[in-house]
């Protein structure tokens, strides 16, 4: 089954995601965190994200991402349009489409989980993407909830997207009014998985080898699972289910860790100026590990407020492993 890496905000972006596939790997593909409108133009801090795993850019030598597949929030035909046609310029031909972020800043601009409710809207959209898969090169996927407020509006949804020609449907199955907390609804989940017509991939706090594997075994239709959360806290989780094992050492991991993030600082230091900048970028990325990291260290790590106290930090991880 295929495993792919979900989109965070803050977290998966362009070098880590590029760090990622060349130290662990696993992942069948990494989805880029959402592309949106400012100011009336599509974000340029979300398109120069993009370029760093963009494979037009990258060196073919060093092959930088298994497959980047961007994604997009809008809330009308006028901003997908603008926000596809960008993409296409940059030649990626695999686009996804955001029905699921419950942000409120995304939701009260009617976008996200925030256009669920909206069927005619929604239904644009979908007759754009049929109009984008005849005559562009152009392929889209949906990530979706099931609801902002009630899982009836997926439902509602369900026949328009059976008949838009998309790739797949990846489901969370929260409501945008739970954010990503409180139970899963794994009712309306087995409804969708049984009514869909497209390949349909699951997404939602799999943190585990053997989770996966249920899932596998529970569901033998689903075309994939989607990790967020579960691969930023144990970046050798995908690794560890394609090679059919946790065969990964403390040691081993630990080490494979401090590579990922050597990659990372190093494009930080080149790319953003002065200690808090900087470090506002790598950072994060022990946001997700801190269980598996020795308290000491994850507290000097959180608690740097120039490099040099965080890099003294690194060294002592270093020393333990
Ligand atoms: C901080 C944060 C940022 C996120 N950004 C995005 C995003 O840009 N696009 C998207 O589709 N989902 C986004 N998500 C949702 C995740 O892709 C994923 O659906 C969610 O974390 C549930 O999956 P998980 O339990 O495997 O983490 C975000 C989630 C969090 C917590």
């Amino acid at each position: 089954m295929k495993i792919l890496f979900a989109p965070l905000q803050g977290y998966t972006t362009g070098i880590y995601r590029k760090a990622h596939a060349e130290i662990f790997g696993g992942v069948d593909a990494y989805y880029a965190p959402f592309l949106r409108i400012e100011n009336g133009k599509p974000r340029e801090k979300d398109l120069r994200d993009l370029e760093v795993s963009n494979p037009q850019h990258s060196n073919p030598e060093k092959p930088a991402c298994a497959i980047t597949v961007p994604q997009i929030i809008a809330n009308s035909v006028d901003e997908f349009k603008v926000l596809t046609e960008v993409l296409l310029q940059k030649g990626f031909t695999q686009i996804d489409f955001n029905m699921g972020c419950p942000f409120p800043m995304q939701v009260n601009r009617h976008r996200g989980s925030g256009l669920l409710g909206d069927t005619q809207t929604v239904q644009a959209i979908m007759g754009e993407i049929a109009r984008q898969s005849a005559t562009e090169t152009a392929r889209f996927s949906v990530k979706m909830r099931l609801g902002q407020s009630s899982p009836d509006e997926a439902f509602a949804l369900l026949p328009i997207l059976n008949d838009t020609p998309l790739t797949q449907i990846t489901l969370h199955p929260r409501l945008g009014k739970q954010q990503y907390k409180g139970a899963i609804d794994i009712k309306s989940f087995e409804k969708f998985y049984s009514e869909c017509h497209h390949p349909l991939v699951y997404n939602g706090d799999i943190s585990s080898v053997s989770q996966i594997c249920e899932m596998e075994c529970r569901y033998p239709k689903l075309a994939g699972i989607m990790i967020g959360r579960g691969l930023l806290a144990q970046p050798s989780l995908a690794a560890e289910y394609k090679a059919g094992k946790a065969n990964i050492t403390g040691k081993e991991f630990t080490d494979k860790l401090l590579q990922m993030h050597e990659i990372i600082f190093e494009y930080a230091c080149k790319t953003y100026q002065g200690d808090s900048q900087i470090l506002s970028h790598v950072q994060s990325f022990w946001e997700y590990i801190e269980p598996s990291l020795p308290k000491k260290v994850f507290k000097k790590i959180q608690k740097a407020g120039k490099l040099s106290e965080y890099q003294e930090a690194i060294i002592e991880m270093r020393a333990l492993s």
